[in-house]
C-alpha cells in the first residue's frame, strides 16, 4: 500500500483567482457555467422476477400476514420512499424475454405457473404482473419502466401490451384493462424492446437486432400523451458496436440505447471475489474496475455522437452495479449478496460520473433494488435491513433533476495498491432545484483522510453541511442481528479566519454537503 505524500505546507495564486493548497487537493466549482440537468431517472431502480427480489423481498400478496398495501410490503416500500425512487424498470432483464404479460392479468388465483428458467428454475407464480407493477410504483410516486419481451415474443405481443396498458379507447384490450381494475390507461414513461440482445436476449448482431427493432417499433401505438419513451437494447462492457449501429439504424425509431457495466472485484465472472473479508487488493480492483464506467460511457457517447451529434438520444445505463460470488449456502441463482461501505462508494463514484455525462446519460438502473445484487434493501421473513448503498442513494437525494456543475480537481494523488492506482478524492457538484449548491466527495483512500480546499471563484464559502458514511472497516455492513452498524452521521466544516474552508474527508467515506 501506498502511502500518499504530499508537499509541504504551501499557499499559491489558482488562476482562477482562488488559493492553491499544496498539502491539499483543491476543487474549483464554477458556478458561471451550468451544465446539464442531472435527470432524476439516473436514481432509477431495478426490480426482475430474480431470488427474492419481488417475491419475499417487496411482494407479500394482500392476504400475508406481514403489513402490506395491495401486497407490497410496508417497511419496504416505506423505506424506498425515504430515498425518493423515482423509477423502477421491471420485469427483467434476462426474464423479460421469457415474460409474456397475458400470464400476469386477471385473476391471481388463476394466472399460469411458469418455471423461471433464468433464474434458479423455480416456480414463478405469476402474481405480480401489469396492475401489481404499477401499484408498487403508484405507492413508491414513482414512474415505470416495462421491458418488452423481444426474445421469445413478438411485434404483436408487445404491440398488445403497450395497448392494454396506454390505450384509452374502448378497444377490447383497453376494456380488459378496465375489467381487471384500471380504468385510467397506466403511465409507461419507458418501454424498452428487449434485453442484452446479444447474450441471454437471444445471442443476435447488432444488425440483427436493429432490423427486429424496427419491425416492432412500428407496432408500438400509444395515444401521444401515454406514449412512453422506447429504449432499443445496447452493448455492455467494451462492446461499443452497439451503440454504433443503433445510434445510425434507429435514429428515427428510438428515445435512447442502453449500456450495462457490472463491477466485478476480480474482473473474472467464474471467481468474482467475496462481498465480505476481502482484503485492501479487492477494494482497490472493485474501485478500479467500477471507475471504468467513465471510459465505456465516453466511448459509447462518441460512437453516438458521430450519428446523433445534437445528443437527441439517452444514453441508459440500465444495469450497473456490484457482483459478487453469492453468500455461501444461498441458492446460486438468486444472485444475493452482502453489501458494505465499499458498495456505498461504488455507488458514490458512479453518481459521480454520471452526474459528469447528465447530457447524455439521462437514465440509469442499479441492479437491482432488494435482496438481488448491489441491492438498497435486503430482508429476512419480516425482517429488513438497509444497506451502505440504500444509503448512499438517500444522501444524493439532492441530486436529482439538480443542474451540473463543472468541478475541477488540482493536487489530486492517487491512492494505488501494487500497480492498480485510482485518484485519491472523486467529486462532483450541482445546483439543486432548491437553489442550494451541493456537492458530493468521495475518499477513496482506505488508509487515511484527505484534506480538500474548496474553491468557488466570485463566491465566499462559510460552512458545508451534511452527512457522511465511513467506517472502520472497508467491509462494514449491516445485518439482521446488528442492522445499524453503518449508517450516515452528520457532517460539516466551517472556513477559517482566513476566509478558507478545507473539508477533512475522512478515510474510505462518501459525503454529501450543502455548500453555504
Ligand atoms: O441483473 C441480473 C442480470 O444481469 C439481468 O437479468 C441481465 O440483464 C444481466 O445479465
Amino acid at each position: 500500500m501506498n502511502q500518499i505524500k504530499r508537499g509541504v505546507l504551501a499557499m499559491c495564486m489558482l488562476a482562477s483567482g482562488g488559493v492553491f493548497a499544496a498539502d491539499a487537493v483543491n476543487l474549483t466549482i464554477d458556478t458561471t457555467k451550468p451544465g446539464a440537468v442531472i435527470n432524476k431517472d439516473v436514481y432509477g431502480q431495478f426490480a426482475e422476477h430474480l431470488g427474492t427480489g419481488i417475491y419475499e423481498g417487496i411482494w407479500v400478496g394482500p392476504k400475508s400476514k406481514t403489513p402490506n398495501t395491495k401486497g407490497w410490503r410496508n417497511d419496504v416500500v416505506g423505506a424506498l420512499k425515504d430515498i425518493k425512487v423515482p423509477l423502477v424498470r421491471w420485469p427483467g432483464g434476462c426474464f423479460a424475454d421469457e415474460y409474456h404479460w397475458r400470464d400476469g392479468v386477471g385473476p391471481r388465483e388463476k394466472r399460469p405457473v411458469k418455471v423461471n428458467t433464468n433464474w434458479g428454475g423455480v416456480d414463478e407464480s405469476n402474481a405480480v404482473g401489469t396492475h401489481e407493477f404499477f401499484d408498487l410504483v403508484d405507492l413508491l410516486g414513482a414512474d415505470a419502466y416495462v421491458n418488452g419481451n423481444l426474445g421469445t415474443g413478438s411485434a404483436q405481443e408487445m404491440s398488445e401490451w403497450v395497448e392494454y396498458m396506454t390505450s384509452d379507447s374502448k378497444s377490447t384490450l383497453a376494456n380488459l384493462r378496465r375489467k381487471n381494475g384500471h380504468d385510467k390507461p397506466f403511465k409507461v414513461a419507458y418501454f424498452a424492446v428487449g434485453n442484452e440482445a446479444w447474450g441471454c436476449g437471444g445471442n443476435m448482431s447488432p444488425q440483427y437486432y436493429s432490423d427486429l427493432y424496427k419491425q416492432v417499433e412500428t407496432f408500438l401505438r400509444a395515444p401521444k400523451q401515454y406514449r412512453p419513451k422506447i429504449i432499443a437494447s445496447g452493448g455492455n462492457d467494451n462492446d461499443v458496436a452497439w451503440s454504433e449501429v443503433l445510434s445510425k439504424e434507429l435514429k428515427r425509431q428510438t428515445d435512447g440505447i442502453s449500456f450495462h457495466y457490472y463491477t466485478i472485484p476480480t474482473g473474472k465472472w467464474e471467481v468474482k471475489g467475496a462481498s465480505t473479508s476481502f482484503q485492501e487488493n479487492e477494494w482497490i480492483s472493485t474501485l478500479s474496475n467500477t471507475l471504468r464506467m467513465e471510459s465505456h460511457i465516453q466511448k459509447n457517447s462518441a460512437a453516438m455522437d458521430k450519428n446523433d451529434p445534437e445528443k437527441k438520444l439517452g444514453l441508459f445505463v440500465d444495469e450497473w452495479g456490484t457482483w459478487y460470488d453469492v453468500e455461501k449456502g444461498t441458492n446460486p441463482g438468486f444472485l444475493f449478496q452482502q453489501n458494505t461501505l465499499r458498495d456505498a462508494v461504488v455507488a458514490a463514484l458512479n453518481f459521480n460520473i454520471f452526474h459528469a455525462h447528465a447530457d447524455r446519460v439521462r437514465m440509469t438502473n442499479i441492479a437491482q433494488m432488494v435482496n438481488v445484487l448491489q441491492a438498497m434493501i435486503l430482508t429476512d421473513k419480516d425482517k429488513m435491513i438497509l444497506t451502505p448503498t440504500y444509503y448512499a442513494y438517500q444522501m444524493y437525494v439532492p441530486f436529482q433533476n439538480a443542474t451540473s456543475l463543472p468541478v475541477t480537481l488540482q493536487n489530486n494523488p492517487d491512492y494505488s495498491v501494487g500497480n492498480v492506482k485510482v485518484p485519491e478524492i472523486s467529486a462532483s457538484a450541482a445546483r439543486g432545484t432548491d437553489g442550494k449548491l451541493y456537492l458530493a466527495l468521495v475518499n477513496t483512500n482506505p488508509n487515511q483522510p484527505a484534506d480538500v480546499a474548496l474553491n468557488i471563484p466570485g463566491q465566499s464559502v462559510k460552512a458545508v453541511k451534511g452527512r457522511v458514511l465511513t467506517a472502520a472497516a472497508m467491509d462494514a455492513h449491516n445485518t439482521f442481528a446488528v442492522p445499524q452498524a453503518i449508517k450516515p452521521a452528520a457532517f460539516s466544516a466551517a472556513a477559517g479566519a482566513d476566509g478558507k474552508l478545507t473539508v477533512k474527508v475522512p478515510a474510505k467515506a462518501v459525503i454529501v454537503v450543502a455548500v453555504e
